[in-house]
């Protein structure tokens, strides 16, 4: 239906069972990281430091390694999504759906701090960031090659399969075509300048459109809410442009499935390129911040809270208003041009 994204009557190539594991004992309060620890760097990935493919590549393989009753394994950090997005909780009476709302860049930068942590904790790596795909960047507007291939001849890994890959993509994307970060389901022609196009778009969604908090982090949404979307709801401007039009870019437009895995919620957590988009999509709250931009004041939104699994699989309460300051989180974005900041829209 509308608000979880997925036909029942269309195949569903993942489980849409999505509840969390039982709790391992009391969730706890949030703490920040310690002050003296070393901040953490998210790359573009397209300018990786040397080794740090690797690095990245192996930490996923071994969170692929887990077994499905550790709450950290990639079937479980999938299913987060699934669980927040397709109506596994209630709240007085409601389903939850944390998109289309000012819920969405909180919840999904608290998502991307614990994978984070997770991947970094399993190569035994305390300062590993999370990547980002520079999608808003020319250098930066193909899928990353390293995603594409099922199997590598050269990799370490079992049969020499990627762990990168996933096989619920649109096959037509994958060899180094532009993305659309104005795609609404068709390929254009060729007639355009993709490059461009994409950047008058970063500029609208960032600058023209993106004038206040509402504006940008979309419309209040509380307890007790019908789960959006409702016809009166803001959906801020960012999440419903090139966010979306990345998702469904790379998810499977076969007609007789649900667009898997990109192209759903309920799916979207199943693709690793999920994780180094939304690492993009945390950076645009952080430039936009940079640009003049501030959160939403009100204390419904500050005091809104989730639970997610630490790198130490215990359950973990976190607040929005804890989430707007990188550097109390202990991470921050290694910088790449914004050229889009002087496109007209
Ligand atoms: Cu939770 Cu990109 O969606």
């Amino acid at each position: 239906d509308a608000v979880s994204g997925f036909d029942i009557n269309k195949k569903l190539l993942r489980p849409i069972d999505c509840c969390p594991l039982s709790k391992n004992g009391p969730e706890s309060h949030f703490k920040f990281p310690d002050k003296s620890s070393k901040t953490r760097i998210r790359y573009p990935l397209h300018k990786l430091p040397v080794g740090y493919l690797d690095k990245y590549m192996d930490a996923i393989q071994k969170m692929k390694d887990l077994p499905d009753s550790d709450p950290r394994s990639f079937n479980n950090q999938a299913k987060v999504h699934c669980a927040y997005c397709n109506g596994s909780y209630t709240q007085n009476g409601q389903e939850l759906q944390i998109h289309n709302s000012w819920l969405f860049f909180p919840f999904h930068r608290w998502y991307l701090y614990f994978y984070e942590r997770i991947l970094g904790d399993l190569i035994g790596d305390s300062t590993f960031g999370l990547p980002y795909w520079n999608w808003d960047n020319p250098e930066g507007m193909t899928i990353p090659h390293f995603f594409v291939e099922k199997q590598c001849n050269n990799y370490k890994f079992e049969n020499g399969e990627n762990p990168l890959y996933d096989k619920y993509r649109d096959e037509s994307h994958l060899r180094y075509e532009l993305v659309d970060l104005d795609y609404s389901g068709r390929n254009r022609d060729l007639c355009y300048d993709q490059k461009e196009i994409n950047l008058a778009t970063m500029n609208r969604q960032m600058m023209r459109n993106a004038f206040d908090a509402t504006s940008f982090f979309g419309g209040k949404y509380v307890a007790g809410d019908e789960p959006i979307p409702r016809g009166d709801n803001v959906v801020g401007s960012v999440e419903a442009g090139c966010h979306t039009a990345v998702h469904r870019w790379v998810g499977n437009p076969d007609p007789k499935g649900n667009k898997e895995d990109m192209g759903n919620f309920y799916s979207a957590g199943y693709d690793p390129l999920f994780y180094v988009h939304h690492s993009n999509v945390d950076r645009m709250w952080t430039l936009w911040k940079q640009m003049g931009g501030k959160e939403p004041t009100d204390t419904d939104w500050e005091n809104a809270s989730y639970v997610f699994y630490d790198e130490k699989q215990n359950p973990v309460r976190v607040y929005n208003k804890q989430s707007v300051d990188l550097s109390n989180l202990k991470y921050e974005y290694h910088s790449s041009a914004t050229p889009w900041t002087d496109r007209p829209p």
